[in-house]
């Protein structure tokens, strides 16, 4: 029966703390996959240390992010939950990528981009190929889908490329091509405070995103202080600036309601009530989460041995895949 079941695969970065956009634009759509997919998640610290990361802080937040996706509601005993660097079939074939793809299309990469220009003039090569690997983590699994939030969609993209151009290249279907699963509410979260930038985990601006950790009073200050505009009173959701359709947004995902019927709730109304009742709701929402989140972190013997469990199941699904690509290659297979 499980072998039948659809496919399915996606990653969160441990650097700091999961936020709202996470768990609106991923993790929460992960979580009703489960029942309908076999589902891989994985925390992919190898993608962390694109951007230098302190030791001990990568390896609290990696046990955070495990513990998170748990205390969401994601089910160790029906989905594999792992870490990247546990499956070192990931930058083997990530490898076999950065030989496969151009510079020009590297260079294209929004995210890229961004993340370049804050580094100055000593840009981390890995930045760059961060891609391959985004590709590598994907196809090894074989999925159907990779549910993302929409500022994934440009990686899922060059993921199918690469898939295309090693199948047509040795005239086989080694993988499958998976489309990108992008939900229709939260996929894009945006900054609180800078609400023309998407939610993220950047230290800089703290106010601005929401975290899985954060306290109630936190969340309820952070929400409550959103940047809107000179306005007073919720108009249509056409009508509102940036802010305020953000504020729409959050709280139609967390409600689960269109976003017309929430500025008809509101409409008339004072931004400030749209603020508070906003908060309210990513509070409810948040804090069993944070609870739940904070018992497993005491108990590490238990988050090792999902890791493990999920590591190993993982490692047979992936070394079959790398074993295929390194034949159609022409590398000579390991005598066992
Ligand atoms: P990352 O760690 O930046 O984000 C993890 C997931 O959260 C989504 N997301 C958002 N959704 C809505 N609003 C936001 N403001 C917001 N910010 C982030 C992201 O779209 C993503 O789904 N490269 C990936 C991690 C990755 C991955 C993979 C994903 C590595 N390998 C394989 C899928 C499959 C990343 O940096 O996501």
């Amino acid at each position: 029966m499980e072998e039948q079941k659809r496919t399915i695969l996606s990653g969160i970065q441990p650097s700091n703390s999961l936020h709202l956009g996470n768990y609106l634009g991923a993790v929460r759509n992960w979580r009703e996959m489960q029942q309908e997919y076999r589902c891989f998640y994985m925390m992919v610290d190898l993608h962390a240390i694109t951007v230098t990361q302190d030791p001990e802080t990568l390896r609290e937040s990696s046990y955070l992010g495990i513990a998170s996706y748990i205390a969401a509601g994601l089910d160790p005993e029906n989905s594999v939950l792992f870490l990247q660097s546990h499956v070192s079939a990931h930058a083997e074939l990530a490898w076999i990528f950065n030989c496969t793809s151009y510079m020009g299309e590297l260079s294209r990469m929004t995210q890229f981009k961004d993340k370049s220009a804050k580094q100055g003039k000593n840009i981390p090569v890995g930045l760059f190929t961060y891609p391959n690997l985004m590709a590598a983590d994907i196809l090894l699994y074989q999925p159907h889908y990779v549910p993302v939030g929409n500022d994934q969609k440009q990686h899922v993209e060059h993921t199918r490329n690469l898939a295309e151009r090693i199948n047509n290249r040795y005239q086989k279907d080694i993988f499958k091509i998976p489309e990108p699963f992008i939900g229709k509410q939260g996929a894009r979260v945006m900054d609180l405070q800078n609400p023309t930038s998407k939610m993220s985990k950047s230290v800089e601006n703290p106010k601005g995103a929401v975290f899985l950790t954060d306290t109630d009073k936190q969340i309820m200050k952070k929400v409550k202080s959103a940047v809107t505009d000179s306005g007073s009173e919720v108009k249509t959701y056409d009508e509102a600036s940036p802010g305020l359709r953000n504020l729409i947004d959050i709280n139609s995902a967390l409600s689960n309601r269109s976003h017309e019927e929430v500025a008809n709730e509101f409409s008339g109304k004072m931004y400030g009530h749209l603020k508070v009742a906003t908060a309210e709701l990513v509070v409810e929402t948040l804090a069993p989460i944070r609870e739940k989140m904070n018992q497993l972190l005491n108990d590490k013997a238990y988050l090792n041995k999902i890791l493990k469990t999920g590591a190993e199941s993982a490692q047979i699904v992936a070394q079959k895949t790398l074993n295929q690509v390194y034949d159609a290659t022409g590398f000579i297979p390991k005598v066992p």
